[in-house]
């Protein structure tokens, strides 16, 4: 609430710089123009683009394709290659440019040209389709930020085999679901990571995951990264460095129809476990590609910074394909900030001339807490542009953003979207648009949101307030959930019956048609900018031996947004003193170890049992409440069990 609260009294607004706006792609007339023609018709606006912007081996001659609505297709009838476009398309104009920039947590830098980058890309390309790979068979990419995970995803996407990046933190348990999710062929990880000064044993968590089920791995093929010393199992082990070693450094792309699948991606939604979120070849491409034009306003010479693992959307969009879609070179750091001390991010951005800086509010409230004294010691002259993704962001922060690293003049995009979304949907455009803190603005041209009321009617007024729904299929939609589209069209579309696509986030508009999101409508929780389903972490809880019951919620964090707040009935008696110490520990121990460490609970606290009205249902507000430390104001005489509330805020045994 007191989000919601500081963002409504928020009233200041921010136009763009007049000197960026000298030079910006778009000004506020340019950017009205295209929003006006898109809104008239945005199928034929996307359709154009995608003709125009896309290298297609077979020209499209259908665009939107509503046939089976809302599964909806776009381009349906073309073929192209993704990696031909991100990649082979500059070789001649800038083949010598960089286009990765990679610094390791270590120091250790590697630059890799257009040119190379497309060699580096054709031999593991190669060396995929000599082990027996080919299009529509599913990779499974675990391995550290890294340019090799740009390269495999690339490689990938060169021979059309679906690729499923699972992010580095997730444990072996987690890892193991998703290759059996996907029934992927092969896995392509690493010795290891550099993070936190620590090494991140990926090769020992693959290991775990696929001694115990993945029954349909043939190979995995190991990137060597730190060195250390790893168990390879033979046969079924290869090295990176030996299965490219003969490869030819030349590969024809693989054309494929556009609605085929270049990636799954797993997210969390409020039931069941994750969901493996499926995209599709050509039009993700156009909207990856389109929306790091407009709202980075790529130019020659950018050096562009997004902060995002590849295990995310935001590194699927904004570090593997739309810069490099459009020439732009990008910079890939393995670490985490704090490594040696909290000045690395800016030391990047001055030894590598980052001019564009892109990063999530978690990562911006804890540079903040850091201390200017760390921003103050760099040379941050060459950024002119700095962007925000993954929560809301909370204008404190926004403001320190825009002050001490901004110098108030650079533009801050805001920028909302979701991995089903594939690319922003709304975002300031930076020499077009005046900003808010706090406020991700407007839709991007060709986007049509609304917020609608329970029954999925648009709220009108000057502050209306709701459900926030998109009204018109987009290229870079989600297509399906792998292997359950019906659960696609329940999750997404069902609500207001097929009409709109539902995002799942509670919005504001104010006066001048800004958008203010508001959070998650659902129990989905959002921590340091990542999607944690409370379902997935009650049930790691649950399948402890000890635990009979568990209710995750949110509890509002100054880094993180929100922290996970769990919980827990014990089977027999309710642990107590020493016991309920150790056993505390031995949950998170448990929860990181079925998920991730992302996913462990910062409190647990036990009970008799937990809050339920009579027809059984765990009264998740009274927690999240209780979780705050507020006062209990509600009626709890709905309660099964109203002694219960004085045992769950700690008060009592
Ligand atoms: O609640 C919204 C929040 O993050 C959710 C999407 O999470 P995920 O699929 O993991 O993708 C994150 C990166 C795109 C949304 O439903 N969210 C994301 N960006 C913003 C945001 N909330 C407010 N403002 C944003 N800029």
């Amino acid at each position: 609430m007191s989000n919601i609260e500081s963002v409504l009294t928020e009233k200041r607004v921010f136009p763009p710089d007049p000197a960026f706006v000298a030079k910006a792609r778009f000004n506020a007339d340019q950017l009205g123009a295209l929003r006006a023609e898109a809104a008239q018709d945005p199928a034929a606006f996307w359709t154009e683009l995608a003709r125009k912007e896309l290298g297609w081996q077979t020209p499209f001659t259908v665009g939107l394709d509503e046939t089976d609505a809302p599964n909806y297709r776009w381009f349906s009838d073309g073929k192209l290659n993704v990696s031909a476009n991100c990649i082979d398309r500059h070789l001649g104009e800038r083949g010598d440019q960089v286009a990765i920039r990679f610094e390791g947590e270590k120091g250790d830098v590697r630059l890799l040209t257009y040119k190379e980058l497309h060699a580096e890309v054709c031999k593991l390309a190669n060396a995929l389709t000599a082990l027996g790979v080919t299009k529509g068979d599913r990779v499974v990419i675990y391995l550290p930020h890294s340019a090799e995970a740009v390269i495999a995803m690339q490689a990938c996407a060169r021979i059309g085999a679906i690729h499923s990046v699972v992010f580095g933190g997730f444990s072996a348990a987690a890892l193991r679901d998703r290759i059996e999710d996907t029934g992927a062929r092969l896995l392509i990880t690493a010795d290891g990571g550099h993070r936190g000064g620590n090494i991140v044993e990926l090769k020992k968590a693959a290991d775990e995951a696929l001694a115990s089920g993945c029954k349909t791995i043939e190979k995995s093929i190991v990137l060597q990264r730190t060195g250390h010393d790893i168990a390879m199992q033979a046969g079924r082990d290869l090295w990176w460095h030996d299965v490219v070693a003969d490869q030819p450094p030349h590969s024809d792309p693989v054309w494929v129809e556009a609605e085929h699948p270049l990636f799954l991606l797993y997210t969390s939604g409020s039931t069941g476990k994750p969901k493996g979120i499926q995209h599709s070849s050509g039009g993700y491409l156009l909207g990856a590609m389109m929306t790091a034009r407009w709202v980075f306003d790529l130019q020659a010479g950018d050096v562009f910074w997004c902060t995002a693992d590849v295990g995310w959307i935001t590194g699927h969009s904004y570090v593997t394909y739309g810069p490099l879609a459009n020439g732009s070179t990008i910079l890939i750091y393995e670490g985490a900030p704090t490594v040696p001390d909290a000045g690395r991010f800016w030391k990047i951005c001055q030894d590598h001339g980052v001019t564009i800086f892109y990063t999530a509010p978690t990562a911006i409230r804890a540079l903040m807490k850091a201390g200017d004294e760390w921003p103050a010691q760099y040379d941050l002259s060459k950024l002119r542009l700095l962007g925000s993704v993954g929560e809301p962001i909370n204008p404190e922060a926004w403001m320190w953003y825009h002050r001490t690293i901004g110098g108030e003049k650079l533009p801050i995009v805001d920028t909302w979207w979701q991995t089903e979304t594939g690319a922003i949907m709304m975002s300031p455009v930076p020499g077009a648009t005046p900003t808010k803190p706090g406020s991700c603005t407007q839709p991007l041209p060709g986007i049509l949101a609304d917020v609608v009321d329970e029954a999925g009617n648009p709220v009108t007024g000057t502050e209306a307030g709701g459900y926030l729904v998109i009204t018109h299929p987009w290229p870079s939609m989600l297509r399906s959930i792998w292997g359950d589209n019906e659960r696609y069209i329940k999750t997404y579309w069902g609500q207001f019956n097929n009409k709109y696509y539902v995002a799942g986030d509670s919005t504001h508009r104010d006066a001048d048609g800004y958008y203010w999101i508001m959070g998650r409508v659902d129990d989905v929780l959002n921590v340091s900018g990542h999607r944690l389903g409370t379902m997935e972490v009650e049930s790691a809880l649950v399948s402890h031996p000890r635990v009979a019951e568990a209710a995750v919620v949110g509890r509002p964090h100054e880094v993180k947004g929100e922290s996970v707040f769990a919980f827990v009935t014990c089977k027999g008696a309710r642990p107590q003193g020493d016991d309920a110490t150790a056993l505390v520990k031995e949950l998170r121990d448990h929860v990181a170890k079925e998920i991730g460490a992302i996913a462990k609970p910062d409190d647990i606290r036990f009970a008799d049992n937990l809050p339920k009205t009579r027809s059984g249902k765990i009264m998740r507000r009274l927690l999240r409440a209780i979780a705050k430390g507020e006062e209990i104001t509600q009626d709890t005489s709905t309660l099964e069990n109203p002694g219960i509330v004085a045992q769950l805020q700690g008060r009592e045994g």
